[in-house]
């Protein structure tokens, strides 16, 4: 018996609603990289239909979404690395983010035979992906000169601190930005999700994008905000293979990092490090079952977990939730340090996905 990934369709699609409400005017590029966060990247195009693109990292991810027919404009953020990359983004309707100079140099040195929409990333301060404003300008007029290029440019930046409590880097980003477009007609996307809640009013326009990724999910990156309402699209759950007595001073599972405090109940549940269920769990995670919540007792391994049930009513074959309506993946990744992105990205291929 494996663990299973279920999502629910009616809550992401209920998001991309309600994520459109913050930004009324605005366009949407849903980010579906990374497996959409790990809930299947088809699936979720083909859910996310009101999107008015896709946003992938690679050129990999965008020719599995075309060669499985998804037809929406994609928008690839890592761009093309070489010229043949260049040209199949341009007969594919693949948007490439260009953000280094040597994407340029391709650019001039490729002849397309259809006109190619692009992206230009400008590093406003992450110090990650884009062309450093000082050079933006010699940038901009190369494309803008350009036969094969569609105008208007799209320009784009990514902000570095938009979720964090403390965030004073933000308002230096975003007037950087609108400084270096102020007196050009482009197109202009700067919003991750916490951007999104944080900012999207000030520049709704129908040439303005927003790039919605962890919000489309369920998950607020806020810790405080209730501007807006989104339901977790994903739970991970796992089943009940086992159930034994312990006796008070037994120890569980390897290194015999538990020691159980009174006699008690402990059950196995099939998941594991080799599902992606984090190691570091191990003594601090809970899982929910029939309105109780029980402790992940000992240390994780490869497929199985322990958990201690007490004299809880719980039969072999039930399932176990380890986040999701019950148990917020935000507390989940707190507890051991790590972001809902990791947890959800690292979630391995023995868990099989349902969409309900
Ligand atoms: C360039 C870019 N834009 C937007 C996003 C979406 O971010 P979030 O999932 O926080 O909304 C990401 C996510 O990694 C990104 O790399």
């Amino acid at each position: 018996m494996n663990g299973r990934i279920l999502i629910n369709k009616n809550n992401l699609i209920n998001n991309l609603s309600e994520i459109k409400k913050l930004s009324p005017k605005s366009k949407v590029m849903s980010m579906i990289k990374s497996n959409a966060y790990g809930h299947g990247m088809l699936e979720v195009a083909n859910l996310l239909s009101k999107s008015d693109a896709f946003a992938v990292a690679t050129i990999e991810e965008a020719k599995y979404l075309r060669d499985n027919n998804i037809a929406k404009e994609i928008v690839c953020l890592q761009g093309f690395s070489n010229s043949d990359e260049y040209i199949y983004c341009s007969k594919n309707n693949i948007r490439p983010v260009i953000h280094d100079m040597y994407q340029m140099n391709i650019i001039e040195n490729t002849n397309l035979s259809k006109k190619i929409k692009l992206w230009i990333k400008i590093d406003t301060g992450m110090n990650r992906l884009g062309f450093h404003n000082s050079i933006f300008k010699k940038v901009f007029d190369r494309c803008k000169d350009n036969k094969n290029i569609e105008q208007p440019l799209g320009i784009m930046t990514h902000l570095a601190c938009a979720d964090e409590d403390e965030d004073n880097f933000s308002d230096k980003q975003i007037s950087l930005l609108e400084n270096i477009v102020s007196d050009i007609n482009v197109e202009l996307s700067i919003f991750n999700s916490a951007g999104i809640i944080k900012y999207s009013k000030k520049f709704e326009n129908s040439q303005h994008w927003i790039r919605p990724g962890l919000i489309l999910y369920g998950i607020n990156p806020l810790s405080s905000c209730d501007e807006i309402n989104v339901k977790p699209v994903m739970n991970l759950l796992a089943p009940i293979i086992s159930i034994k007595k312990c006796k008070k001073g037994d120890f569980v599972g390897y290194g015999q990092t538990y020691k159980i405090k009174n006699d008690t109940n402990v059950a196995a549940v099939g998941i594991g490090y080799g599902d992606g269920f984090p190691r570091r769990l191990s003594n601090i995670g809970k899982v929910f079952s029939k309105g109780n919540i029980f402790n992940i007792i000992g240390r994780v391994s490869m497929d199985i977990i322990m958990i201690d049930i007490h004299d809880k009513d719980i039969k072999i074959g039930s399932d176990v939730e380890l986040w999701g309506e019950n148990i917020s993946i935000k507390d989940v990744s707190c507890s051991i340090d790590a972001i809902p992105y990791e947890l959800m990205c690292s979630l391995g291929n023995r868990l099989s996905k349902e969409y309900i």
